[in-house]
């Protein structure tokens, strides 16, 4: 079966090898290894942490991530077959060719280069392998160093919105100095604590502007 259809299908079975890490499928074991990771000190990135799953739960996490139907959600590896983060692809359209990437790490494998060569492993194999149009994201705008990882990779800015922050982080985010640089990328709305933030297009122009066709 082609790459093409393996995706299509959702039964995505082989490995896509980058430069530092290897994007590979989910395997149940996977969470457990997450759990172990150190946590995100940082309240406004402890929706990274995972909640703490019995054995049970660590076994449904697993069936949902493999089941969703418009999600395909992939592991990521460093050369040491290290579990290191994750990478999905969801809303996929097969027809208009487009799709939307999230991606995140443990917080002890950050900053070592591995989301962008994640990133640019995949977009790769997306735009090169199966020959997909668009691929999008949207990023919390203080977020910078995932924007830097992303302009890296090609992506541009498309629009700002807002959305509800993880309640979860309980963040006084105008009452706590240490946050005044970023204060200006959220506002209240009543209760509601809400964030701006930026969808980004990665574009097949772009990408093979970047990257052009061995031989071109
Ligand atoms: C976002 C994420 C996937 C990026 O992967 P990564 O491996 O940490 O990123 P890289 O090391 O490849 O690149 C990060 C770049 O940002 C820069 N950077 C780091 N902190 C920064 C900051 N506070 N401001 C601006 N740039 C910053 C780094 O210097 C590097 O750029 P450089 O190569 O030009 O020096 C990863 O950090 C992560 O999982 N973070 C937590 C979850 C998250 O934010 N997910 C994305 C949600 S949209």
């Amino acid at each position: 079966m082609s790459k093409r259809a393996l995706f299509r299908k959702n039964r995505w079975n082989h490995l896509l090898k980058g430069k530092w890490v290897i994007i590979r499928p989910l395997k149940r074991d996977d969470i457990d290894k997450r759990l172990s990771w150190k946590e995100y000190p940082d309240p406004l990135y402890f929706h990274y942490n995972p909640p703490k799953l019995g054995h049970t739960e660590r076994g449904k996490w697993y069936l949902n991530k493999i089941s969703e139907p418009d999600r395909v959600y992939l592991a990521i590896d460093n050369h040491d077959q290290r579990l290191v983060g994750f990478i999905s692809l969801y809303n996929i359209d097969r027809v208009a060719r487009t799709a939307w990437m999230g991606v995140f790490l443990g917080y002890e494998f950050t900053d070592r280069g591995y989301g962008t060569d994640a990133l640019l492993t995949l977009a790769r194999y997306f735009f090169e392998e199966i020959g997909f149009e668009k691929m999008f994201l949207d990023v919390a705008s203080h977020n910078k160093r995932a924007i830097r990882c992303y302009l890296k990779c090609g992506f541009k800015f498309v629009r700002t919105k807002y959305n509800k922050h993880d309640p979860r982080a309980k963040l006084d985010i105008f009452g706590d100095d240490g946050y005044a640089d970023i204060r200006k990328y959220f506002k209240k709305e009543g209760d509601e604590l809400l964030a701006q933030f930026d969808d980004m297009v990665l574009t097949k122009e772009a990408w093979f502007d970047s990257n052009p066709p061995s031989g071109n």
